[in-house]
């Protein structure tokens, strides 16, 4: 699906600059190990798996020396030679850490997937699949599930306190989303100029297209593209690389 002769050229952003609170105490999440490897060198190689990605931008924790930490990580592993990879410093929050990957991309890039350093297993048919939507014409694409939990929207109070419900979805018409993110990339620039840094910032690239006015459409996610949050997760992301070593000579 990648033509070469194109002028079009597609990158990959992956933010990696969190520090990974709800994991615990430790290094910065995207630098923790597993299966012996970086999780943001599995989150660069689901990337660059995808022949339609020519360039990869890491946006790392911006303290020089993590930053230092991330270039060294990357020039040590294996990654194919035909994609080339930049690392640049982030932000406070993921939606400064985006921006400044964007404002890193050279002129020839007209599409831009998003994809987060905590969702390292992502299988390249799903990458694969956001890339062609986007190169059909979809100015945003966002990969998603069912979801298995019933959702109510509720009041927050303060922690532990019952908090009352104000409303519950049908569950039938609800998705989880997950990255990569394929965009259209004036687009997504355009969006990332028109919002505002709020508080945490927005956690969601396509929320922001949203607020553009501009279609985002969902694509089928991918149980394997779940994002690396708490602890278990650590568990569950270790079981499904032992089951792939084990199955296919990951
Ligand atoms: N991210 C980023 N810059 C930030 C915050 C988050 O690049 N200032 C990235 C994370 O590295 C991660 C992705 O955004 O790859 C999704 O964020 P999340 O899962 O929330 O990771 P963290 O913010 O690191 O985790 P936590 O919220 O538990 O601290
Ligand atoms: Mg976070």
């Amino acid at each position: 699906m990648s033509d070469e002769s194109r002028p079009h050229r597609t990158a990959a952003v992956i933010p990696a600059a969190g520090r990974g609170v709800r994991l615990g105490p430790g290094a910065p999440k995207a630098l923790r190990t597993l299966g012996g490897t970086p999780m943001l060198i599995h989150a660069v190689r689901a990337m660059a798996r995808s022949r339609a990605v020519a360039l990869v931008v890491v946006v790392a924790p911006p303290d020089a020396a993590a930053t230092a930490e991330v270039r060294r990580m990357i020039d040590e592993h294996a990654l194919p030679e035909r994609t080339e990879i930049l690392v640049v410093p982030g932000g406070e929050t993921r939606q400064e850490s985006v921006r400044a990957g964007l404002d890193a991309l050279p002129a020839d890039i007209t599409a831009v997937l998003i994809h987060d350093a905590a969702r390292p297993l992502v299988p390249v048919d799903t990458v694969d699949t956001v890339v062609e939507a986007v190169r059909d014409g979809a100015p945003a694409v966002v990969p998603a599930l069912p979801l298995a939990d019933t959702v109510k929207e509720v009041e927050p109070g303060r922690p532990g306190e019952p908090e009352p419900v104000v409303a519950t979805p049908v569950r039938a018409r609800l998705r989880a989303v997950q990255t990569p993110q394929g965009f259209d990339l004036a687009t997504l620039r355009l969006a990332h100029e028109k919002t505002a840094v709020d508080g945490e910032g927005a956690t969601d690239d396509a929320g922001m297209v949203e607020q553009l006015g501009v279609t985002v459409v969902v694509i089928p996610g991918h149980e394997e593209a779940f994002k690396v949050t708490r602890p278990l997760d650590l568990v569950l992301a270790e079981a499904v690389l032992a089951r792939r070593r084990a199955t296919d000579a990951y």
